[in-house]
């Protein structure tokens, strides 16, 4: 059983730049705005009963408005470690909090033919282009009630860009492991900035620990990476399925 770290795994290329160079200026100001109004409405909450998956949440991404899929990088991260982690091109995976496809996408150019996708927004499924998924559940995962997904049923989960504060949280982790196979991976990615308020990172850590102890995954990975989405880093995460 492994825990094991490694920097720098994602390097800029070329294209990456030039999608930065449209970054609208104000638009990463507004959804740290949005953000912070998600944090402190959990707070206040005093617990998050729907821990992950606000209505606030979910409404949001249905009205999204600014060009959001030219430039979030996070699902080109994540596809690229699946393709360095997982030999199989017709592995069935299943894409979670798949918002408007850019993993998928990712994946596909990849060579990856057998892709799912999880996503609760109905607006950003609105968006996702043609042919990128096969199914896709329109549902969020609760902290109370499992998805419509039966046990076991993908090679390989990702999640890109939506695990933190109000969206993806580690009590979500179990609900995610159950829908993959024995000796499957779960690939997602978490932003640097997200680790500290709260204490976002380390109670991931803390149940990711937890469920390798109970023997739900035999091994967790993180790779660090540089300059995702702007200027900041983020931190991949590979966990390996035991059950
Ligand atoms: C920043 S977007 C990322 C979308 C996409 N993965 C990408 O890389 O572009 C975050 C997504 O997480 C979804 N989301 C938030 N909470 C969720 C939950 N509990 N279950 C499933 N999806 C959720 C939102 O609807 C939104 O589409």
């Amino acid at each position: 059983m492994a825990t094991a770290t490694h920097i720098h795994r994602y390097v800029l290329t070329d294209e990456d730049r030039a999608i930065f160079a449209k970054l609208p200026s104000n638009s990463k100001q507004q959804y740290a705005d949005k953000v912070t109004e998600w944090r402190v409405g959990l707070t206040e909450a005093g617990q998050q009963v729907n821990a992950g998956c606000t209505d606030s949440v979910v409404e949001y991404y249905s009205t999204y408005q600014f060009p959001y899929s030219a430039y979030y990088m996070n699902g080109r991260v994540i596809a690229q470690i699946v393709a360095e982690s997982v030999s199989d091109k017709q592995a069935k995976i299943i894409d979670i909090a798949a918002g408007t496809g850019l993993a998928g996408i990712e994946l596909r150019k990849r060579g990856f033919v057998n892709i799912d996708a999880l996503e609760p927004a109905h607006g950003m499924i609105a968006n996702i282009p043609k042919n990128t998924y096969g199914k896709v559940y329109e549902e969020a995962i609760y902290k109370y009630k499992p998805t419509s997904i039966s046990n076991d049923s993908y090679d390989c989960a990702t999640i890109a860009a939506a695990v933190g504060p109000g969206h993806i949280e580690e009590i979500h982790i179990p609900e995610i492991a159950r829908m993959v196979r024995p000796g499957g991976t779960i690939i997602f990615d978490i932003q640097e900035d997200e680790v500290e308020p709260q204490n976002f990172g380390s109670k991931l850590d803390a149940k990711l620990h937890s469920l390798r102890e109970t023997g739900v995954f035999t091994s967790i990975m993180k790779h660090k990476n540089m300059y995702i989405y702007d200027v900041e880093d983020n931190i991949v995460y590979t966990l390996k399925v035991a059950k």
